[in-house]
């Protein structure tokens, strides 16, 4: 196990010579990411050679000199704000709606860090401000990025725009960390919203719909002026990249916040245990109506920082918070037609087409009924009055039929058995909810549904080619198949000709699918859109092959259940048999490798980077089996994967370590056999240390 570690910069003349090498190869990066919109690298290998920098910057401030790529922001792309990549990226919560699922969130926390019963857990409570979330980074006490969420990764830099916000220190007061990231919301309060939209209506303006979109409008300005004359606020609530410690507890940093300057919700509060977070979501449920800002629930987090850090992270949230969110608003409207949708895997979902009606300041005007199960459970009929219900940022559901309104002559619905974009029959396998066109390759709707999903943003994400465009598109044979997106360039004359189109709109797209010619292995794979393949299963399938050759090579061969291929693909933690055998169907099938290889002409698929570390369990594949006493199992995994290694559950010749608690049996019995080393729990807790 053992890995020679890169000895550690240790003189000045070192640091800087890994410094130039550093910015040497994040410069060459920028070049191709924001001058010729063609990067080489992932944007998590990116991200691991700009916190190399950093940390070597903070390690010998001398180093950070304005013309280091750590000062430098990209040039401005087409879109009128230059991209930003977050640091550390920004994540969204999990929800809870049900008193219950707080007191589960609880119980999860409690088992991951394994507590004592007699240990009690302290939060911190807040109101979830109805906004838009920024990061706000720092410099030696100066304010130098504000960048909005974006996709998580990248956001927008909005920078000049926020210096103009009453609530944003420009300089922080008391003597602030060399480095820090500041995360919070810019809202516009309920007062402001009504008064702006007064003088907006004056004017001859557009008037917006709520108080977020209004914020939303007042940062995305071009102008940092007009910013400056719309009433945005602000409320701190998080940290991003810090380069010192700050604080033990959430609580403290809120406090320091405070001390800097920043404005942090005065409602805060620190509670203990599940039942004093459900006091304080009815207290603020009471008051939610005479606050002057829009909130949708509360967000609790772990008071703890050193246990914030353990609880990490899974996907897209962190274990260590969840949002409570209010119950969803409704209203009552009538059923005008039930429609069908057909999605990419030809499932028929029926729509409710409603009698637009405002749920909670959103014009609501169609609605999911999900499947025919649904309609009939509910007994919805064309021409029922029906009570709606909008949940964040869900699509709005029919919640119940009002009985005491519907029409003599309303009829039960029946369900269609046939495609309604094809004609092919429409049929319900065993023990599955929803119908299916069993049209496949000839139903116009699955071949439209799947390039929309391919062009989605967590998949290629095209600038300027949404949804709308991909319908027209298909319908006019400008694109059939997804290589056709990077052969539309030949076709530029067809496009300028069309309506809504000109020389310059075609040329702006064109260059955003040249600059997706290149693209991260888990973003291809998702965008495949194999079944139950979503972007954590994608994630997951791209580390663990790292490159496109290689994951496309072993899923052909996994055709064959009996081989290792198989076998591995099967082991992957988080990949069950079910999805191991769509994803072996899917790359089996004729025309999906006719897709895959007009696909490989087209683009280059960037290897997938492992996590970068310098741990010596990086790159290696680990199993853990019998009981762990001193951290939960789903701890030792993150841990495990925070250290760049694959977490597998089974053992194999693939296997290259087994960690063993007591108990272990079989498993434990495999790696013997197999000559894996086999160490106990003590061992590896040094080796997660590290
Ligand atoms: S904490 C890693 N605290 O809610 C978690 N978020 O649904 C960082 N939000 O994107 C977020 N009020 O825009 C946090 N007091 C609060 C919040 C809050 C509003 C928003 C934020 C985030 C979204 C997640």
């Amino acid at each position: 196990m053992s890995k020679a570690k890169k000895p550690a910069a240790t003189g000045l003349a070192d640091a800087r010579a890994e410094h130039a090498r550093l910015s040497a190869e994040i410069a060459g990066h920028d070049r191709a990411y924001y001058q010729e919109d063609a990067p080489v690298i992932s944007d998590a290998a990116y991200d691991a050679l700009k916190a190399r920098l950093l940390a070597l910057e903070l390690r010998c401030p001398e180093l950070a000199t304005a013309d280091s790529p750590s000062q430098l922001v990209g040039a401005a792309p087409a879109s009128g704000f230059a991209k930003l990549r977050h640091a550390v990226p920004m994540l969204s919560l999990d929800n809870a709606f049900a008193d219950d699922e707080v007191r589960d969130f609880e119980a999860r926390i409690r088992k991951f860090l394994k507590l004592d019963t007699a240990e009690s857990v302290a939060y911190v409570a807040e109101p979830k401000i109805d906004g838009l979330s920024m990061s706000l980074t720092y410099e030696h006490g100066r304010l130098v990025r504000a960048a909005t969420r974006g996709d998580g990764s990248e956001g927008e830099d909005v920078t000049e725009n926020l210096r103009t916000l009453k609530d944003v220190p420009v300089t922080l007061r008391k003597d602030a960390p060399d480095a820090i990231e500041v995360r919070g919301e810019v809202y516009m309060t309920k007062h402001d919203f009504l008064a702006l939209n007064a003088r907006q209506a004056e004017a001859g303006e557009k008037s917006f719909a709520n108080p977020r979109n209004a914020a939303a409008g007042g940062v995305r300005q071009i102008d940092p002026n007009v910013t400056a004359s719309r009433p945005l606020r602000f409320f701190a609530y998080a940290a991003g990249l810090m380069s010192a410690k700050l604080a033990d507890t959430h609580w403290q940093f809120l406090e320091r916040l405070n001390d800097w300057g920043f404005p942090t919700n005065p409602r805060a509060t620190r509670c203990i245990g599940a039942e004093a977070l459900l006091a304080f979501y009815a207290r603020i449920g009471d008051l939610r109506a005479s606050l002057d800002y829009d909130i949708d629930g509360v967000v609790y987090k772990i008071d703890r920082l050193d246990w914030q850090e353990r609880l990490g992270f899974v996907a897209r949230a962190p274990r260590w918070a969840i949002a409570h969110k209010f119950p969803a608003e409704r209203a009552t409207t009538r059923l005008n037609a039930i429609t069908i949708q057909v999605g990419r895997t030809g499932t028929l979902t029926p729509v409710a087409e409603l009698a637009p009606v405002n749920v909670g300041g959103v014009v609501v005007s169609r609605a999911t009924l999900h499947n025919a199960d649904e309609i009939a459970r509910k007994d919805v009929r064309v021409g029922d009055t029906v009570v709606i219900q909008r949940a964040g940022d869900v699509i709005p559901q029919i919640v119940s039929v009002v009985l005491e309104k519907r029409p003599q002559d309303s009829r039960p619905y029946v369900f269609p058995g046939i495609c309604p974009a094809c004609g092919a029959d429409a049929v319900r396998e065993a023990g599955e909810v929803a119908r299916r066109c069993v049209g496949g390759l000839i139903c116009p709707a699955q071949a439209v549904e799947r390039l929309k999903h391919f062009v989605a943003r967590d998949a290629f994400d095209i600038d300027g080619l949404g949804k709308k465009h991909i319908e027209e598109f298909w319908r006019d044979k400008l694109i059939q198949a997804p290589a056709d997106i990077f052969r539309l360039h030949a076709r530029k004359d067809a496009i300028v000709a069309r309506k809504g189109w000109d020389e310059i709109s075609a040329s702006k797209l064109l260059a955003a699918i040249e600059a997706r010619r290149s693209i991260a292995l888990d973003r291809f794979i998702l965008a495949l859109g194999i079944r139950q393949v979503g972007q954590a299963t994608a994630r997951l399938l791209a580390r663990d092959y790292g490159s496109y050759a290689s994951w496309r090579d072993a899923m052909f061969a996994a055709a064959d259940r009996e081989t290792g291929a198989y076998q591995r693909l099967d082991a992957i933690e988080g990949i069950g048999e079910a999805v191991a055998d769509d994803i072996v169907a899917f790359m089996h099938d004729r025309h999906n490798r006719d897709v895959l290889a007009a696909l490989e002409r087209e683009l280059t698929i960037a290897d997938m980077a492992p996590v970068a570390s310098t741990s010596a369990i990086a790159g290696k594949t680990i199993v853990f089996t019998g009981t762990l006493t001193g951290m939960g199992r789903s701890e030792a995994k993150a841990r495990a994967e925070a250290l760049g290694a694959k977490v597998a559950s089974s053992v194999s010749k693939a296997t290259d370590l087994v960690v063993a608690g007591p108990g272990a049996g079989s498993k434990r019995k495999a790696a013997e056999a197999l000559g894996v080393a086999v160490i106990d729990e003590d061992e590896w807790r040094k080796l997660a240390e590290g």
